[in-house]
């Protein structure tokens, strides 16, 4: 069994991009620049931007963190949306979600200049994705697949099961695993009202969970030399911890992980990924790869 390092490997990319950023500055290029939009105080996205402008810092981008109170109308974060669009400065942006309830999330994201969404929540590269046209595809997705070529866990052909069918990773990731230039697999997309759901996952030789159900995959749902992928990160109270809670993946690993050829733990597997994919895609922004 090979435990797969997203923690190690998210370090690795970083260093990469740091390196080719130096390059580029060397050659008098300008340093990729990453904004980010976060409204209110949400305790998880306070963490989630302060670790995304700490990995800019490592990557040698420049970012710049925009704030607003819960407040905030949506005309106004229009407004933002329609400035940094317009920001020769700025390469690519997020808008944190999730917003306040006031705040029509997808009048947001289909404000955003599809050529700056490092995010990849645009219906324009959400839909080019999904034909295999060059785009940013999001940081869940763009992770899994980026682990799996790290660790050449194979993929062409082979039966790939996908625990999850929602719009940030269960129904992009069959879009990718089924792609003849990505995963080039048969896939399988199983969700709570599928039938016959453990005997799908016991013939998946990849086996991605996404349902965020902490130890929905039991050993009996695997087979033996599978490779699974844990999505799951939710959070459980845990009062021996500092923070209170500990993060509990969807598998529960101590008795899958010894049939398996692969796994990703949680945490410090999927988790690490999301965010240096999206400095991948913030260097892909400022390269003008895709678009230009
Ligand atoms: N909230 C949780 N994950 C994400 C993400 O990947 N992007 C944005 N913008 N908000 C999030």
């Amino acid at each position: 069994m090979t435990l797969i390092d997203g923690k190690a490997t998210a370090a690795t990319i970083k260093a990469e991009i740091k390196q080719e950023v130096e390059q580029i500055v060397a050659q008098g290029g300008r340093r990729p620049h990453l904004a980010a939009i976060l409204v209110g105080h949400d305790g998880g996205s306070e963490t989630y931007v302060k670790n995304k402008v700490l990995a800019c810092e490592a990557c040698g981008f420049e970012s710049s963190l925009i704030r607003y109170e819960e407040d905030i109308t949506e005309e106004e974060l229009l407004a933002c949306v329609s400035q940094l669009n317009s920001d020769a400065n700025v390469d690519g942006f997020i808008v944190q979600l999730p917003l306040p309830r006031h705040i029509n999330e997808q009048r947001i994201i289909e404000a955003i200049d599809y050529r700056k969404d490092v995010d990849g929540f645009h219906p324009i590269n959400v839909g080019r994705m999904a034909i295999g046209l060059p785009c940013f595809i999001s940081a869940t997705p763009l992770g899994i697949l980026t682990l799996l070529r790290r660790y050449q866990v194979p993929t062409r052909g082979k039966k790939c099961v996908i625990l999850g069918r929602s719009n940030i990773v269960g129904k992009p990731m069959a879009q990718l695993m089924m792609q003849k230039q990505y995963g080039d697999a048969t896939v399988t997309v199983c969700h709570s009202r599928s039938e016959g759901l453990k005997e799908e996952c016991r013939q998946a030789d990849i086996l991605i969970a996404a349902i965020g159900q902490p130890g929905f995959v039991t050993a009996d749902m695997v087979k033996e030399g599978a490779t699974v992928i844990d999505v799951g990160t939710t959070r459980v109270p845990d009062s021996t911890r500092k923070n209170g809670y500990r993060l509990s993946g969807d598998v529960l690993f101590d008795e899958v992980a010894p049939k398996c050829s692969f796994i990703t733990p949680v945490p410090g597997g999927v988790g690490p990924m999301t965010i240096c994919t999206l400095m991948l895609n913030t260097l892909s922004a400022a390269k003008k790869e895709f678009y230009q």
